[in-house]
């Protein structure tokens, strides 16, 4: 079935909350020129804690509504739903929607960059439990860098504090050390570590202040920007059908008022949004 609504249109960034809303803001602090879409599945946030059928069946969902509303290309700007639902939505679900349109995650290019980063090659990564369960991040690693050393650390207090704006309360400062202790102590040998989940820029500083010295965070944004800028360098006959208007829609499954309040806290300025419904 192909959809054959609009040939040309924006880059889609989905995620199941806000968090995406950290990879849209470095996709267009490089690419200011196109036209994106944001959506958040806000009414179903959080996801890391879904089984994989759910995560899928609702990734799907936001897919076709971003196909629709004329995105040829979809950023999943979740390591959730990149990690348990990209590969079944491009290898499955695309050739029978629409082969012509592109669906990316955010694992691999992230994935892809730890090799020039880490010295001890030992690697930390801090994510959703689902992230962690999926083994993604190890895999993708392994594929790469077969000498690294991975290990995971799930952290389901995060995603919460982030969406209930206490990330940078006095009370975040528990939950933040207890994680990044128990990594450390599982690998003492860590030098990197990978933020895998797309709400954890906002606990930055916490995170820094609780990582022994001399271990370093990879925050994702900029690599994902930096490496969808050089997918659409190789695949012109994509990059020819983004828009390039500058603007931005915001779309979320929850109030639109809420939406504006929270996003507030990941973006530098006021949003306008719009309330959808997926399903
Ligand atoms: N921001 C999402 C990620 O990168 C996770 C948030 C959630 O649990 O829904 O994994």
């Amino acid at each position: 079935m192909n959809l054959g609504l609009s040939y040309h249109g924006p880059i889609g960034v989905f995620d199941s909350g806000y968090g995406g809303l950290t990879i849209l803001r470095r996709l267009q602090a490089l690419m200011p020129q196109y036209d994106y879409v944001y959506l958040g599945d806000n009414a179903r946030a959080p996801y890391g804690t879904r089984s994989f059928q759910v995560v899928y069946e609702f990734t799907l969902q936001a897919v076709r509504k971003l196909f629709h509303m004329g995105c040829p290309l979809v950023v999943l700007g979740c390591n959730t739903a990149s990690a348990k639902a990209l590969r079944t939505i491009q290898q499955v679900d695309l050739p029978r929607i629409d082969a012509s349109r592109r669906v990316l995650g955010i694992i691999r290019p992230t994935a892809e960059c730890i090799g020039q980063l880490t010295q001890t090659r030992h690697v930390g990564i801090m994510a959703t439990p689902g992230t962690i369960r999926s083994n993604t991040y190890a895999l993708e690693i392994a594929k790469q860098y077969p000498d690294i050393q991975v290990s995971g650390q799930a952290c389901p207090m995060w995603v919460p504090l982030v969406e209930n704006g206490e990330y940078d309360q006095p009370g975040a400062d528990y939950f933040v050390r207890k994680y990044v202790d128990a990594l450390m102590c599982s690998d003492p040998q860590i030098d990197t570590i990978i933020l895998g989940c797309t709400h954890y820029p906002l606990l930055l500083d916490k995170i820094r202040q609780a990582v022994p010295a001399g271990v370093q965070l990879m925050s994702q944004g900029d690599y994902v920007a930096r490496s969808l800028e050089d997918y659409l360098r190789r695949h012109p006959e994509m990059q020819r059908r983004l828009t390039q208007g500058a603007q931005v829609r915001y779309l979320t499954t929850e109030d639109p008022e809420s939406f504006k309040d929270a996003a507030a806290m990941f973006l530098s300025h006021p949003v306008v949004a719009e309330r959808i419904v997926l399903g």
